[in-house]
């Protein structure tokens, strides 16, 4: 951890486990090493990045104007799989935000992220920027060696990668907007819409914005094999379905998740293994209902948009 953390205060870059997705970090206040982060991605350079903190009580150094509502969300789901979009601070630069007047916030729910947070901040760190540790609109990793195979080609000598085992959640964070007067769902994830207005007793705010979030893009999330939603699979074709749906002869079974929990937590190895076994195709069987489903659907949707 201490050599990790060493490693991200000279400028490299550290890609670690989340219980979301494995993460692409570096120094949040350095602009050499967040560059280098857009380049291994190969990522736009106006798509804002989240900054990772080790404790809630960090969020004051990122942010101003912070509402209760955005404080009550950040007792009950940090450390968690939640991302809060706040007025930022002028530690905040432009390079992390992609110019605007916003920074997105995380603490992690890892053992890893958070002890690598906690290295960093003792040597003077103050956040770890870090995007989901793939190329540009591919699928995220959650495995380190999803990291390796998507990215080595791309990362120097000196960079690392911390090996956590899968993650647990396998969907990437919620991002909800704090800048209006009741809190707004960017990207939904495992905090839920119902989970939200519980601890907030605010209703959601459904208005357009003009807030920027690359995940957001229509075609995002897409393996190389073409995804197809809830159509019947054809000899040859993989497969992605709840355990109870039988896998018609020919097609190639790539998850069987038992219940929608392990539906998030297993799809993304399971789009990748379309491709390493290069399947032309791969057919999902989406899970229905709400909860972490809807999570499920809005990725698998912009997936089947393709790249
Ligand atoms: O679960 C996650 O959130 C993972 C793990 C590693 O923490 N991270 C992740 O980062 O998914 P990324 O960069 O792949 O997606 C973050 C999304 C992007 O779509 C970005 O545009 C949006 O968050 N975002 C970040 N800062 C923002 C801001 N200030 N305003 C609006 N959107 C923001
Ligand atoms: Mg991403």
């Amino acid at each position: 951890m201490s050599r990790a953390a060493m490693a991200l205060k000279s400028g490299s870059l550290v890609a670690f486990p989340t219980e979301t997705v494995y993460g692409l970090g570096a120094d949040a206040t350095n602009p050499e090493a967040i560059a280098r982060i857009y380049e291994a991605k190969g990522r736009p350079a106006d798509h804002p990045l989240i900054v990772h903190i080790a404790d809630m009580q960090d969020i004051v150094e990122w942010s101003s104007d912070i509402p209760d509502y955005a404080i009550a969300l950040a007792r009950n789901f940090w450390p968690g799989p939640m991302t809060l979009i706040l007025k930022r601070s002028e530690l905040a630069e432009d390079f992390i935000t992609g110019g605007q007047e916003t920074v997105g916030l995380r603490v992690p729910n890892h053992v890893i992220a958070l002890a690598l947070l906690n290295e960093f901040k003792k040597i003077g760190g103050k956040g770890i920027a870090a995007p989901s540790a793939n190329r540009f609109g591919h699928v995220s990793p959650t495995t380190a060696d999803a990291v390796e195979a998507e990215l080595s080609a791309y990362l120097a000598p000196k960079d690392l990668i911390l090996d956590g085992g899968p993650s647990l959640v396998g969907v990437e964070s919620t991002i909800i907007d704090c800048t209006t007067e009741s809190p707004k769902i960017l990207r939904p994830g495992a905090i839920t819409e119902s989970m939200i207005e519980e601890v907030t007793k605010l209703d959601l705010s459904y208005d357009t914005t003009d807030i920027r979030v690359s995940g957001s893009l229509d075609n995002h999330y897409s393996p190389v094999a073409q995804v197809l939603l809830d159509i019947e699979p054809q000899p040859g074709d993989g497969y992605i379905a709840l355990s109870h749906f039988e896998t018609p002869e020919g097609v190639k079974r790539l998850a069987s998740p038992k219940n929608d929990d392990e539906f998030a937590r297993q799809l993304y190895a399971a789009l990748r293994s379309a491709d390493t076994q290069n399947l032309v195709r791969v057919v999902v069987k989406q899970p229905e209902g709400s909860g972490i489903t809807i999570a499920i659907r809005d990725r698998l949707q912009r997936a089947s948009n393709g790249r």
